[in-house]
């Protein structure tokens, strides 16, 4: 079946269609700068847009950067405070005349990872962790996926994991990588202490980088790139929608 896979992130909004069954690209990836601010019906409006360039008509999925339960928005660390209690699978479909599929962006990466990347066949206990605007994590234990788990928001050093350690405040505050690398080190330490892990997959934009920083992590557990480096949310999204 063909699926269309839109991620949505901090900065944009970006997706293309997939074969569900071997997580082939049907299309170039299609970006749309993110809206500021990202109101609920300013990220409608250019979702609707993603899906008017490919003139797509089909089930789509959409990874969204929060807490996300029966497709109702739960949380918006990095998004409008709009959103929180809002359909969003509801309000796309109506904006596109599509069925939707919308879960946790990290949820989403970790469905591609599991299917087709570095957690395929993988048994134990796996994190994978976005890097980016936030941090979103997803755990799975033997192939199995536990959904919405944020552990970009425990709380470290008198404040959350994400304004510590995530791909936006190395880029806010100038850190060289040896210097981010270190926090983002000491944050895996300490999920390792609380998950005991058996393999960390790193994915979003910082995949495509990680011979930047992986000589400085010193965690006791196997660090792996994303397989699908960060076009695992938009493959994970349109995997999650196949059976709508
Ligand atoms: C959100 C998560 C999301 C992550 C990455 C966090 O701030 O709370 O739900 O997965 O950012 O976008």
């Amino acid at each position: 079946m063909d699926v269309l896979g839109i991620d949505f992130g901090g900065s944009g909004i970006k997706g293309f269609p997939i074969n569900a069954e071997t997580g082939e690209a049907l299309a170039e990836r299609y970006r749309i700068a993110t809206p500021n601010p990202a109101t609920p019906k300013a990220v409608a409006k250019k979702i609707a847009e993603l899906t008017a360039h490919f003139q797509w008509k089909g089930p789509v999925g959409c990874g969204f950067p929060a807490a996300v339960k029966a497709g109702v928005v739960r949380t918006a660390a990095n998004i409008d405070k709009e959103w929180i209690g809002k359909d969003a699978a509801a309000l796309f479909s109506e904006a596109t005349g599509c069925p939707f599929k919308v879960l946790n962006d990290a949820d989403a990466a970790g469905l591609a990872e599991l299917t087709f990347g570095a957690g395929k066949n993988r048994q134990g206990v796996v994190i994978l962790i976005t890097v980016g605007t936030g941090l979103g994590t997803v755990v799975f234990n033997d192939g199995h996926l536990l959904p919405n788990t944020e552990f970009g928001h425990v709380e470290y050093k008198g404040d959350i994991a994400e304004r510590y350690a995530s791909d936006a405040v190395r880029k806010r505050d100038e850190l060289k990588w040896k210097e981010w690398a270190a926090r983002f080190d000491e944050y895996l330490c300490y999920l390792t202490k609380l998950f005991y892990p058996d393999l960390f997959i790193i994915g979003g934009g910082i995949s495509k980088k990680m011979d930047k920083f992986s000589e400085y992590l010193k965690v006791n557990v196997p660090v792996v790139p994303a397989e699908l480096k960060n076009n695992a949310g938009i493959v994970g999204a349109a995997l999650a929608a196949a059976n709508l």
